[in-house]
């Protein structure tokens, strides 16, 4: 009765050991930003994506933003970017792999022209979630009031200029014809022609004109999405670490608990 005891309290300990271990992989299955919403999720085992998103970054948010505590050389490393190819393609002239990816941004003048400096983007993804800037930067809006004549949904009389406006195209305001949706969330359909969606007017709606962007919407929210996905990155370079060091941890753990079970087997085998 004494043995059995002994094992059941050591199958409870072993496994309350694994549900601990496990813990952190249901925390971050739970992550995410509120009300906003990013699809998929950040990958960031995606390199490609994460590249993509580097040089979209270099190309459009440098010269506001800086990322004052990454560097190119790290950068490069952990998006498995050569050298000299990171130097050839992304880093900026006149830079050096080791250079920290300061803007070249005068931040008092910046004050005048935009309102409010440029923050430094090194944390955004981490301080306002993917999700937040994934949506901020498809929320720009045509707004003639505003100084840059754009403001933004999710971040209301924003100072920023849309710098992606060429590629997104002319993005509005106003009213445009929805699929009604049921409270299934089927779409409500016209019962005479067969197929046909029944629509209504919405109006406070963000639309983008027809052919007005060098990008599809597609084409746009997958650029965005890669940006984002770098910004994330950046924000817990150590996170890819983590990744890569997650699964032989777990195997570790799996294979010295096999062997722990066996020779807790043995040790109690003769006792019986
Ligand atoms: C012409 C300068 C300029 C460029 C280029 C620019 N931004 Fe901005 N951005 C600003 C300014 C100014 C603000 C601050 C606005 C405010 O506080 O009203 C800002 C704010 C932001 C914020 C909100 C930060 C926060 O938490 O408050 C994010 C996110 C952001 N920018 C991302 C980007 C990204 C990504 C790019 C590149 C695609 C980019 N910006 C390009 C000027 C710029």
């Amino acid at each position: 009765m004494k043995t059995m005891t002994a094992r059941n309290t050591f199958i409870r300990r072993a496994f309350s050991v694994v549900a601990f271990v496990s813990l952190p992989l249901f925390a971050q299955a739970a992550g995410g930003g509120g009300n906003y919403h990013m699809e998929p999720a950040p990958d960031l085992d995606d390199k490609p994506s994460l590249q993509a998103g580097f040089a979209t970054y270099v190309n459009y948010c440098i010269g506001c933003h800086g990322m004052r505590f990454q560097r190119y050389e790290r950068t490069a490393d952990d998006l498995g970017i050569p050298h000299d190819v990171a130097l050839e393609t992304v880093v900026p002239a006149g830079k050096q792999i080791g250079s920290l990816m300061k803007t070249a941004m005068d931040l008092e003048n910046a004050k005048k022209w935009f309102g409010a400096p440029p923050p430094d983007l090194t944390m955004v993804a981490r301080v306002r979630s993917p999700e937040w800037v994934y949506q901020y930067l498809k929320s720009f809006y045509i707004d003639p009031v505003r100084p840059f004549g754009v403001n933004n949904t999710v971040f209301p009389n924003v100072g920023m200029p849309h710098v992606l406006m060429d590629l997104q195209g002319t993005q509005r305001m106003g009213c445009v014809q929805k699929p009604v949706i049921l409270e299934s969330g089927a779409e409500k359909r016209d019962p005479l022609i067969p197929g046909k969606a029944i629509t209504e007017e919405k109006c406070g709606e963000l639309y983008v004109e027809d052919g007005s962007g060098a990008l599809s919407a597609e084409e746009y929210d997958k650029l965005v999405y890669d940006l984002v996905n770098f910004m994330y990155y950046v924000s817990e370079p150590a996170k890819l670490e983590r990744h890569a060091l997650g699964v032989p941890v777990l195997l570790f753990i799996i294979i010295l608990g096999v062997f722990a079970y066996l020779l807790n087997r043995e040790y109690w085998k003769d006792v019986h």
